[in-house]
């Protein structure tokens, strides 16, 4: 009777509360769907725990036994609870959702997850910072990582991209030491800003990433507020073997609010993971958040005559140049029921993508099929799409056998070579790859490229209004105080009075303003 009352009262508070702070009610949420009397508690071989209070031991003062077994396995699996973290993009939140096509995109791709209007498609979407490890404050300066996967027929298709279109290197050569930059200085093992704009004032290609990164778009206030883009330049095919090059976008129905770096900083200290409690809270009182999904396109002959290098990650492919093109509409209505098995455990890949759309030799992208996938084995191990959140919904049948956890039918009975004559998998037709032409020589070409700053320019010039620029000076000049005045010269004039004369000096005098007044936070909670 007393659990009886208990359980109608918390009915009525949370009625009550309503808008109630789901995170913190989540157990009594669980609870509440978990009326039935408790499981009896086994190890996990299902055997019942005989006691989950006291060791076995002899007498009272004896030590414990090893005939205890389910205490070593509660020891031993404890000591093992951790996987190695993403090396970037660790610090991440997910949920579930539905992905609706709403537009007829059929004469650009025969993807079948896209050909037909009203198909749903179970999806789900991660959202990450780049260089905070698991734990480090969400709501400070770090462009967003915005991982989306499809569960289509054809398998998963996944499109891991980040909130601000471009990168930061045009060259893969460049990844490990643009990512080092921005992460630990070796010695003091803290976010060093000397490191981080050294970097960039010597590959003045990272100009349009870094005005990005420091403009309104990365401080929001909701996780539901920001953008997705695919990055990388993708080649689309049709049923008539047409090819057209594509980006993907992700365009957030809510509306944009800017979270003032005072008040970043000040959750960072009081509710540091504060941006992934606000998703979750949403998700869960039924405020479900939607992107509008949507491409541009352009014809072989546009993509290369664009007047820039359409495979360059560095650049964009400005909208009034190349439309959004709406395909259909995300909704995350479901949050994880266990973020390791979910958030930590799905492998999201550039190289998973599906019949109907296919790589282009954009070099980054190229690269990021073999490294993902290479990160995976290694935090995941090799059977990493054998994970429920990573299983296809279609049914595997590859000629792939064995490994570490294998927990799958492994093929059963059936030949494990190919050919065979005893109706093994055979290759699916509408599979078929587009042939593509490419030829010249095989040599090291530095991407150096006469135009690094030109779609910066354009950047500060046109898509800013005159109080974002200037937001986006004081953000610039918050982390450049920081920086060894040498370097800061660098920076000044490799890259900022590159981009023009005027916005150089308004970052100068954002600066000596900044160097004015004493530091009163630490450099990564500015
Ligand atoms: C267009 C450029 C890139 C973008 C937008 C991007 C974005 C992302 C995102 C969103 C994630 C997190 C995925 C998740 O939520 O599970 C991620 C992870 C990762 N990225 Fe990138 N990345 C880019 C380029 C690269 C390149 C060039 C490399 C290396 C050559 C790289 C290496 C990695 C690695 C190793 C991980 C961790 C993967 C894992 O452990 O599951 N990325 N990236
Ligand atoms: C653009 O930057 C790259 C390095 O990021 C450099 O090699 C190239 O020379 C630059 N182009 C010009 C015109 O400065
Ligand atoms: C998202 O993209 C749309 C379309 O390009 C743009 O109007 C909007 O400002 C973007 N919002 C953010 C937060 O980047
Ligand atoms: C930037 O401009 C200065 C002076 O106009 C020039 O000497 C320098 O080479 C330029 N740097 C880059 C990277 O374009």
């Amino acid at each position: 009777m007393n659990l009886c009352c208990i359980l109608i009262s918390s009915w009525i508070f949370i009625i009550k509360v309503g808008k109630g702070d789901h995170v913190s009610d989540q157990h009594l949420e669980w609870k509440l769907a978990h009326t039935a009397p408790p499981e009896r508690c086994t190890d996990s071989n299902g055997i019942p725990y005989p006691s989950l209070t006291a060791t076995l031991s002899v007498g009272t003062d004896g030590p414990p036994l090893f005939q205890d077994r389910s205490f070593y396995e509660r020891t031993a699996s404890f000591n093992r609870e951790r996987i190695p973290e993403r090396v970037v993009h660790a610090q991440g939140t997910g949920a579930h959702g539905t992905f609706t096509v709403t537009h007829d995109v059929t004469q650009w791709t025969k993807a079948k997850v896209l050909n037909q209007v009203g198909k749903r498609t179970p999806a789900f979407i991660r959202i990450s910072t780049t260089s905070g490890e698991v734990g480090f404050p969400d709501t400070l300066r770090d462009p967003r990582g915005f991982g989306v996967r499809f569960y289509t027929e054809d398998g998963n298709w996944d499109i891991v991209g980040n909130q601000i279109e471009v990168i930061n290197i045009r060259d893969p050569i460049f990844f490990a030491a643009g990512a080092r930059a921005r992460k630990r200085n070796p010695a003091t093992h803290l976010f060093d800003q000397t490191m981080a704009w050294d970097f960039i004032q010597s590959r003045p290609e990272s100009a349009l990433h870094t005005l990005k990164t420091l403009s309104d778009i990365v401080t929001p206030e909701s996780l539901r507020m920001i953008n997705g883009s695919g990055v990388n330049t993708f080649k689309l095919v049709n049923n008539k073997d047409e090819i057209f090059y594509c980006k993907f976008h992700f365009i957030s129905q809510q509306k944009f609010e800017l979270m003032t770096p005072q008040r970043a900083a000040q959750l960072a200290g009081n509710d540091p993971i504060y941006l992934r409690r606000e998703l979750y809270n949403a998700i869960a009182s039924t405020n479900y958040p939607r992107w509008t999904f949507a491409m541009q396109v352009a014809t072989v002959s546009q993509a290369e005559n664009y007047r820039w290098d359409y495979l360059d990650n560095t650049k964009h492919w400005r909208f009034e140049d190349f439309p959004l093109i709406p395909i259909g509409v995300i909704e995350l209505n479901r949050n994880p029921s266990n973020v390791f098995t979910e958030v930590e455990s799905i492998a999201l890949s550039p190289a998973n993508f599906v019949p109907g759309i296919e790589a282009s030799a954009d070099r980054i992208l190229e690269s990021r099929i073999f490294t993902y996938p290479d990160a995976q084995r290694y935090r995941l191990g090799v059977n990493f799409n054998m994970i429920p959140i990573n299983k296809p919904l279609n049914k595997v049948a590859t000629y792939e056998r064995d490994g570490a956890m294998c927990v799958g039918l492994n093929g059963g009975g059936g030949p494990n070579y190919f050919p065979n004559s005893f109706n093994g998998p055979e290759v699916d037709p509408t599979a078929k790859q587009m042939p593509s032409r490419m030829s010249g020589d095989v040599a090291r070409i530095d991407t150096g490229d006469a135009d690094n700053f030109s779609q910066p320019r354009l950047f500060i010039e046109k898509d800013l209004n005159e109080d974002a620029r200037q937001r986006l000076a004081t953000n610039i000049a918050a982390q450049l105080k920081r920086v060894t005045p040498a370097v800061r010269e660098l920076v000044y004039r490799n890259i900022f009075d590159n981009i023009s004369r005027q916005f150089g000096e308004m970052v100068r005098r954002s600066v000596s303003a900044a160097l004015a007044v004493p530091n009163t936070l630490p450099p990564e909670r500015e």
